[in-house]
């Protein structure tokens, strides 16, 4: 629309050397400065979407290169974390002690491990029960703990 008006308003300018050269310039800066507007515009709303999408919603399955379910030996700690813990506990989102950070585990683990365990497997507050990970066993979310807090 804006772009429509823009080109017949140029058209409609006398037709004289020096004003067919201005339409010309006016036409590219114009077409450049669109195009960024709307490059820009694209890159914002990928942002927004990204930030705004729900906690909860994060896919950490295999169907999206997570966990894969396979029988026989737990997983290690290192491997159900990749897969299933990293979303939050690498950046402490919503509070989650930090992976590595010794004091707040510390904190956390005060209370002993099997409570801490008993509270990753049903979730506390804003931790989701097994991180939402449906494919791990209680001893691969020890594991995980156990990665997380250097134990
Ligand atoms: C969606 C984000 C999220 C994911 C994914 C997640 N956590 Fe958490 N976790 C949290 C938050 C937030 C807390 C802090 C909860 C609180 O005490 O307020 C937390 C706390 C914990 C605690 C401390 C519990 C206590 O008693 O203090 C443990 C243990 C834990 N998470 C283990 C895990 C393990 C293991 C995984 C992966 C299998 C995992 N978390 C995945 C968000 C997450």
């Amino acid at each position: 629309m804006c772009a429509l008006k823009l080109i017949s308003l140029i058209m409609a300018l006398n037709e004289d050397v020096f004003v067919k050269q201005l339409k010309a310039l006016i036409l590219v800066v114009a077409t450049l400065f669109m195009t960024q507007a709307y490059a820009d515009l694209d890159a914002h709303s990928a942002k927004i979407l990204d930030r705004i999408k729900p906690i909860g919603e994060v896919c950490t399955g295999a169907e999206c290169g997570g966990l894969a379910v396979v029988a026989g030996e737990p997983r290690t700690g290192e491997e159900v974390y990749a897969g299933a813990c990293t979303a939050c506990h690498s950046v402490g989102i919503l509070g989650a002690p930090k992976t590595g950070d010794k004091a707040a585990w510390d904190a956390r683990l005060a209370k002993g491990m099997d409570a801490t365990w008993q509270n990753a497997l049903n979730g506390i507050n804003s931790m989701p029960p097994r991180g939402n990970c449906a494919t791990c066993s209680d001893d691969e979310i020890l594991n995980a703990i156990k990665y997380m807090s250097g134990r």
